[in-house]
């Protein structure tokens, strides 16, 4: 039984989110008139019996969630699977079920394929579930660059389950927790919530994967980008306040050829741009310090390698980024008043604050 649901404003059509406590919901999915079903390949894996129990025989394309496969060639896999295995066109019923990854691929099908059919999503990992499953985003990796290619297609409905957070390797799921400190960081520059709270509110879901714990927070980070997003759906204006933390993390994710998650690199990201308004005055430097021992030092989960941090490539990504529109570099840093998108970063700028947060990594 769905327990409730959010309802996200669009202008390309209102969608729901439902919020699920068991997977009855899938056999509800399978039951529609055409369903055309997409899975990520480790997931259909570990829910071999949920899934075989809802969908049954029917066709599955199995996809694997890796970077790789983000691409055209991927989805040209996939038209031509759904074109040689069914009859129905524009009427199919489109599932896919993953992560990001999953999500990005099949919304990118789903988009394009007959121009747009009905596609229903079910995230299954943290960061799926707390911030790209809502706001409409699909993304292709192309000539060696992230998310170059892309159309904005909100699935019709987003299935959520927490309990398909239950077996996300740690590193996925710490990848889902650094998006959650974006969305409770962003929450209290906007609000003066003090930060120590932030921390402590942290720490006290870190590990937790009960339903109990998780629902909220994944309800609470939902709301936070909902109310960045819903003013400026096509990423004009606030919404690109989102991308804190995702200005340096997306360099750091390349750089490192994706050895660092998305997750965990936008979480050394926001220590990046915090570092970088301590340095302009726009916060103190107590605060991006305790910020960063407080709420993003827990985070890392995984060893940093130095050589993920060579200046001349990050610098080369940062300038690739394709938000960046004029000579200086994106960046968006907190100030007491909420977040802010800098047009000044300088290249002096970015090379000061990445030895120190060099320092703070590595010493
Ligand atoms: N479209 C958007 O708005 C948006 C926003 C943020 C991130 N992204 C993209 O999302 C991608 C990252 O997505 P992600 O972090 O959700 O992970 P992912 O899709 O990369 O999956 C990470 C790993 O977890 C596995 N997995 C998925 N669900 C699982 C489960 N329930 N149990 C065990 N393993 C599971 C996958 O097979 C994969 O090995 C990046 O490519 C990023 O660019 C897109």
């Amino acid at each position: 039984m769905s327990t409730d649901t959010l309802t996200i404003r669009s202008q390309l059509g209102d969608y729901p989110v439902h919020f699920h406590t068991n997977f009855g919901f899938l056999s509800r999915l399978a039951s529609l008139p055409n369903p055309v079903i997409l899975i990520d390949g480790n997931v259909l894996q570990l829910y071999k019996e949920t899934l075989s129990a809802a969908f049954r025989d029917r066709a599955i394309y199995v996809l694997e969630a890796t970077e790789d496969h983000k691409t055209l060639d991927e989805t040209a896999r996939i038209y031509q699977w759904i074109i040689d295995h069914f009859k129905a066109k524009r009427n199919i019923d489109f599932i896919s079920i993953g992560g990001g990854i999953t999500q990005d691929v099949s919304g990118y099908v789903a988009s394009t394929l007959f121009r747009g059919v009905g596609w229903d999503f079910v995230p299954t990992t943290l960061l799926a579930q707390v911030d790209s499953c809502i706001g409409g985003k699909t993304s292709l990796n192309f000539g060696g660059r992230k998310n170059l290619l892309g159309t904005f297609y909100p699935p019709r409905a987003i299935h959520i389950a927490s309990a398909f957070t239950h077996t996300l390797a740690r590193l996925d799921l710490f990848s889902g927790y650094g998006e959650v400190a974006k969305f409770l960081l962003m929450r209290a520059f906007e609000s003066g919530e003090p930060f120590p709270d932030v921390a402590t509110h942290l720490t006290s879901i870190i590990g937790d994967r009960a339903e109990s714990a998780l629902a909220p927070i994944i309800r609470d980070c939902l709301n936070v980008k909902r109310s960045f997003m819903e003013s400026d759906e096509f990423d004009r204006g606030r919404r690109n306040l989102l991308n804190y933390g995702h200005c340096f993390g997306h360099a750091l994710e390349a750089a490192s050829k994706y050895y660092v998650p998305h997750g965990i690199a936008v979480n050394i990201g926001i220590i990046f741009a915090n570092l970088a308004a301590a340095a302009r005055g726009m916060i103190t430097t107590e605060l991006a310090r305790l910020i960063t021992r407080e709420v993003n030092l827990p985070l890392l989960a995984q060893e940093q390698r130095p050589n993920d941090y060579l200046e001349d490539a990050l610098l080369e990504n940062m300038k690739n980024d394709k938000k960046r529109t004029g000579q200086s570099l994106p960046l968006v840093v907190p100030t007491l008043g909420g977040l802010v998108k800098l047009d000044d970063f300088t290249e002096p700028e970015f090379r000061s604050i990445l030895c120190e947060l060099r320092e703070m990594l590595f010493h």
